[in-house]
């Protein structure tokens, strides 16, 4: 894996999100009460709401437009909504977030 620096862990509210722009979309990276950090697509596949705005709960995050919700570990939907959203790997150093740059695209940190 190739990890690329994308920021501070403070850069991001806690149990809220920012978006990085890669390759394959825009990405949200969401920071848990717990202060665990996620990847996952911005974009509901209910109807394209930006999760990057949504509510962050335990690990799993509330679609701001019709609420339905997501596990930030495994990108399935919860209960009976449907779908789920790509996640990607990141991983947390020394506060930094390190995001796995293959799967968001990148062959190599820029
Ligand atoms: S767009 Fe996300 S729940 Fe409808």
């Amino acid at each position: 894996m190739s990890w690329i620096d994308i920021g501070h862990i403070d850069d991001i509210p806690l149990r809220g999100a920012r978006i990085v722009k890669t390759a394959v979309g825009c990405v949200a990276v969401f920071r848990t009460a717990e202060e665990e950090v996620f990847a996952a697509s911005n974009s509901c596949p209910h109807k394209g709401g930006p999760l990057s705005e949504g509510i962050v709960h335990g690990k799993s995050v509330t679609c701001p437009l019709h609420n339905w919700v997501f596990s930030l570990e495994t990108g399935e939907a919860q209960g009976a909504d449907e779908g789920r959203i790509a996640t990607y790997p990141i991983r947390l150093d020394a506060g930094r977030l390190l995001l796995d740059g293959e799967a968001v695209g990148k062959r190599s940190a820029a």
